[in-house]
């Protein structure tokens, strides 16, 4: 059975035995990849292990290093061990012994301290010793995996200390988000990147842009003929997007508490997902083209009425809930979270994009934390048809058609359609057409966002222009939402629900329904 209480009838299988063999990339020229916060979260979980996994897959090329950078004063061979126990940890199938033995000898560490300007002289010092052994010519990758408060020190003195000039090779630098927490405070840590950087060296993480599935929407959409003319307000009742999460906070609250879901998840990954979606035909698939369609996207979206927030957009945070059998903790009771936090951890919104093919289309766009599955989905709610002839003979409202691309778990794409059941009788049966990737994918977001950062491909990257518009959208928003807070209004959804009932009733409201979660 699926989310929606159905069995799917009819499912499609791929047609070609493994399409991702004939789509692997070349593996990239030699580099150097320098990572900030080396002995961080991020590093040791995604980063390192993303490179190991590569490696072991021959997509990275023989001269390569990493050089681990970090407060924290620790020689090369602690760095090695500290790595070697997390990719064990997190690639158990992956990890061996003799693979780690041949691997280990690219690791280097640096200590230093992010806010000191002379350290970026050792730093370049040491990059340039270790180029000598590894023949990386001037090939060079900066990857801040730092908190967001050390991104413009770490900008300013490495372009201070001449690294981010480009003489022999190249020099990227890869932001991680959160990019900013404001508009304001993006505009300003653009500012500080092109005081040192060009824009084409700027590479801004949005790691769902490297799910497989989320590249899929623009396959789906330009690549077959048969779905883009109904790609519109004339045949589109409206879109949901939704991106639920299982988890809580785990160990991040520090950092969510001052965050929420709006800057967390909808500023990045599910406006992208709105873009992706809503956007006309590129004229190229080149990152550029395709990144100014998302732009207009965005500028065409209606701002927010201030005054009459709460009819577009709904906040909430999580209380003590059962989920998968156990008792989970409210969001107030995680370490690091206050007792009367106003943090929210699930938002739902209305939003119109203003344009020809969008013209009275609403997308409804969710996110939370602790909701009852794992789920990421785009749903395309079809109209009714314009004539209901059947209604007579069955009474009930004939379920319209819905085409879901399912982001993940289960990444596939499913549209289901009404058929005569069979018999004397006129019965209709929603049926369903599935098509599963099923284990399908071999790369993880980490590894892929890596290897096009190598490679110099911006697709997968955000522009300058995109985050300004993102922020120009919602930092209004989560200031009013902020401003209008208050205690005794949260939790107000219990963790392994759907999520608050004033969403469902925004729903109500527009006589439309939620998909499961
Ligand atoms: C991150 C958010 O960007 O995305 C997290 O900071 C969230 O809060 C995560 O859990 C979700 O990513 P994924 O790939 O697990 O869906």
């Amino acid at each position: 059975m699926t989310d929606q209480g159905r069995d799917p009838i009819i499912s499609f299988a791929r047609t070609q035995k493994d399409p991702l063999d004939s789509c692997r990339m070349e593996a990239p020229g030699p580099l150097a990849l320098v990572v900030f916060g080396a002995s961080g979260d991020l590093t040791k979980r995604k980063i390192v292990p993303a490179i190991y996994r590569l490696e072991k897959l021959g997509l990275l090329p023989e001269d390569y290093f990493v050089l681990g950078v970090a407060r924290s004063g620790m020689t090369d061979q602690e760095f090695r061990s500290f790595m070697k126990k997390s990719v064990k940890e997190s690639l158990p199938n992956v990890f061996t012994k003799e693979g780690w033995a041949e691997f280990e000898g690219r690791l280097y560490y640096q200590p230093l301290d992010y806010g000191e300007a002379e350290a970026y002289g050792r730093l370049k010092k040491r990059l340039e010793d270790i180029e000598g052994k590894h023949a990386t010519e001037g090939k060079r990758i900066f990857y801040l995996a730092v908190p967001p408060s050390v991104y413009a020190p770490s900008i300013l003195h490495l372009s201070g200390a001449g690294l981010a000039e480009e003489d022999k090779g190249y020099t990227r630098i890869v932001i991680e988000k959160p990019f900013g927490h404001d508009l304001e405070s993006s505009r300003s840590l653009n500012a500080t990147l092109a005081k040192g950087f060009k824009e084409h060296q700027v590479f801004r993480m949005d790691h769902y842009l490297a799910k497989e599935t989320v590249q899929n929407i623009l396959m789906f959409r330009f690549a077959n003929s048969i779905f883009e003319p109904l790609w519109n307000s004339r045949y589109v009742d409206h879109v949901q997007i939704t991106v639920a999460e299982s988890l809580g906070v785990e160990h991040r609250a520090g950092y969510y508490e001052r965050s929420g879901v709006l800057r967390d998840m909808f500023q990045n990954h599910i406006f992208q997902l709105l873009a992706l979606t809503a956007m006309e035909p590129p004229s190229s698939f080149e990152a550029d083209s395709i990144r100014d369609e998302k732009v207009k996207v965005f500028r065409s979206v209606r701002p927010f009425d201030l005054e009459r927030l709460e009819e577009a957009v709904v906040v909430g945070q999580y209380g003590q809930g059962a989920l998968d059998g156990a008792v989970e903790d409210a969001y107030r009771d995680e370490t690091d979270v206050t007792g009367n936090s106003t943090t929210p951890t699930y938002c739902a919104m209305k939003v119109h994009v203003d344009n020809w093919r969008w013209n009275g289309v609403p997308f409804y766009l969710r996110s939370g934390k602790r909701l009852r599955h794992r789920m990421a989905e785009i749903a395309v709610f079809f109209r009714e048809p314009p004539h209901q002839m059947f209604d007579s003979m069955l009474g009930d409202r004939i379920e319209p058609n819905v085409l879901v691309l399912r982001i993940q778990p289960d990444e596939g794409v499913n549209l289901n359609f009404q058929t005569k059941q069979p018999g004397s009788r006129i019965c209709l049966t929603p049926v369903e057409m599935d098509f599963s990737y099923e284990d399908a994918f071999s790369l993880e977001a980490y590894e892929r966002i890596l290897l096009d950062c190598m490679a110099g491909e911006r697709l997968l990257f955000v522009r300058k222009d995109g985050v300004d518009a993102t922020w120009g959208l919602l930092s209004p928003v989560i200031e009013r939402l902020e401003e209008r807070a208050r205690p005794q209004d949260f939790p107000n959804y219990a963790a392994g629900s759907q999520g608050p009932d004033a969403a469902l009733a925004m729903m109500v409201r527009d006589s439309r329904g939620w998909r499961k979660i």
